[in-house]
């Protein structure tokens, strides 16, 4: 039996389309990094909710391990703050049913599976609020399934090349220490305007009657100040967590840091 030419002409178009199709997929994975949607991890199961803020002093971003647990009928965290232009790490799983999750303002669309964790990156440009829901039908609470990020402004977050300005007038020499607080990456945790970022501010520092996370409380001084930077986990600040490095900071250089932090008097505005 003969075929058609109309029919061969169909078979060589057909197969022709499989084959770009084909090609396109292998170019695509070669040289445009293209890959199978990957939201499955290898971080460990875990049954509450965390979130963690890792400051990262190279670019002075905030960046934020958020673990979300879906259950009936709640996410644990309900509510999640974050500043704004950071990066969140989204980590999702169950303890109970299958339950999903999208977020407002993102394009986020993750299921809540028992037994996995799934991943989302993502972050808010915007200060302002946005609400997570539950989009899988879970049970006769479903529709109250909710939950809300806080995003804040990043306005008084440190970063490179803000100079801010000296509240009282200061000797060139505690000058020179405000410039070591700058290149020592200090400014990124501990602000200078009372903002508490990681760690607490330094306004007012000396001479404050501080408490300790062992329950003691002391007055800020000279000594205190030396010690806290070469030995900086050693009398933690309460409520703080011990996430500052190890300072490797010569003798002559500590001495103009306290200095500029001495000008920074309990009562100064
Ligand atoms: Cu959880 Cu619907």
């Amino acid at each position: 039996m003969q075929i058609h030419w109309t029919e061969k002409l169909v078979a060589v178009i057909a197969s022709g389309l499989l084959l770009s199709f084909l090609a396109a997929l292998i170019a695509g994975y070669y040289f445009y990094d293209l890959d199978v949607a990957d939201c499955v991890t290898d971080v460990p199961l875990f049954s509450k909710g965390e979130v963690h803020q890792i400051f990262d002093p190279t670019n002075y971003r905030s960046k934020y391990e958020v673990k979300v647990v879906a259950k009936m009928w709640t996410f644990d965290p309900p509510v999640i703050e974050v500043v704004a232009g950071s990066d969140i790490d989204f980590y999702l799983t169950s303890t109970d049913v299958i339950h999903g999750v999208i977020i407002q303002g993102t394009n986020v669309n993750l299921m809540a599976v028992p037994g996995v964790v799934n991943f989302a990156r993502l972050s808010f440009d915007q200060p302002g609020e946005y609400s997570f829901l539950c989009h899988e039908y879970c049970g006769s609470g479903h529709q109250s399934m909710a939950g809300k990020f806080v995003v804040k402004s990043n306005e008084g977050v440190y970063r490179p090349g803000d100079i801010a300005t000296a509240p009282v007038a200061i000797s060139s020499a505690a000058l020179a220490g405000r410039a070591l607080l700058d290149k020592n990456g200090c400014l990124a945790c501990h602000s200078l305007d009372g903002t508490p970022i990681l760690a607490p501010t330094f306004k007012g520092i000396f001479g404050r009657t501080q408490s300790l996370s062992d329950g003691s409380n002391i007055v800020i001084d000279e000594a205190y100040l030396k010690d806290s930077i070469l030995h900086p986990t050693a009398k933690m600040v309460k409520g703080y967590q011990p996430l500052m490095p190890q300072m490797n900071i010569p003798e002559s250089d500590l001495q103009a840091i306290v200095d500029y932090l001495k000008s920074m008097k309990v009562g100064t505005p």
